[in-house]
């Protein structure tokens, strides 16, 4: 028994971390532009770190809701795979052990010459990436070649490791798909929808759903803590 979890920002919005396309969003008078793109950061990199260092103390003090331990316990007892657009690590203080977070994650540092996704030429790229319990500050350099580090989180313009082979592997054999708290308009995280549009069970939780995207999906159409823990024990009642 497979089941896939996707989540986006909404799924830690009860816990406290502003959605990025609400009301009062994530980015708080501070441009996208600005702290989330390369160009952003060869202009101002004080300001992105400034940036990043806030998210960082808010989500250092943030709890788990509802909805993130209910994935944990559904990990315990199911093969789950649980990727999420989100950088906060909620999930794993809930207990979650293998997150696949594809937009990175603010309790980690990279070189800024760190790929992903490697460049053509692997001299142009620097491989340093390490967990951190403080945020990066203006002149922290990489202990391995000496430029700036950044924070490991994935820009607008930047490759996104979708960890194609990874996916591959078990597209055929999921058995359930949830997908919770996400505008699924970012690209190329929204292409699991269509990747998974197969799966045979399939539910979408969020209390704005874009209908047109759900094509075979059930909608509970509400908030995470409202649906998930249900869903959770009605399925390891059913599947169990
Ligand atoms: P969005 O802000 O685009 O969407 C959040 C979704 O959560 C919306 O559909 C809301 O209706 C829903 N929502 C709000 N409160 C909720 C709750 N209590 N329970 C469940 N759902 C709730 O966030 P994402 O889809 O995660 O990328 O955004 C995707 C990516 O856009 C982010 O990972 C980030 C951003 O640019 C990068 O930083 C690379
Ligand atoms: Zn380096």
């Amino acid at each position: 028994m497979m089941i896939v979890v996707f989540s986006g920002a909404g799924l830690s919005a009860e816990s406290g971390i502003p959605t990025f396309r609400g009301d009062g969003g994530l980015w708080e008078g501070y441009k996208i532009e600005d702290v989330a793109t390369p160009l952003g950061w060869m202009q101002n990199q004080k300001l992105v770190l400034d940036f990043y260092a806030q998210g960082f103390e808010k989500m250092q003090k943030c709890q788990p809701n509802a909805a993130h331990f209910a994935i944990a316990e559904l990990a315990n007892h199911f093969d789950v795979v649980c990727i999420t657009q989100n950088i906060d690590t909620l999930l794993e203080k809930a207990g979650v052990k293998d997150v696949w977070h594809i937009h990175g994650r603010i309790d980690y540092q990279k070189c800024e010459w760190h790929f992903d996704i490697p460049p053509m030429y692997s001299e142009w790229q620097c491989n340093y990436k390490s967990p951190i319990n403080k945020p990066v500050e203006w002149g922290d350099l990489c202990p391995k070649c000496g430029k700036h580090l950044r924070p490991d989180v994935v820009w607008f313009g930047e490759a996104v490791d979708m960890r194609v082979d990874d996916l591959y592997k078990i597209q055929n054999q999921v058995d359930v798909f949830i997908v919770v708290g996400t505008s699924a308009q970012v690209y190329p995280a929204a292409n699991l929808l269509k990747f998974f549009q197969d799966v045979p069970t399939k539910y979408f939780i969020d209390p704005d759903p874009n209908y047109e995207l759900l094509d075979g999906f059930t909608v509970l159409e509400g908030k995470a803590t409202k649906y998930l823990p249900a869903l959770i024990e009605s399925l390891k009642e059913e599947l169990a």
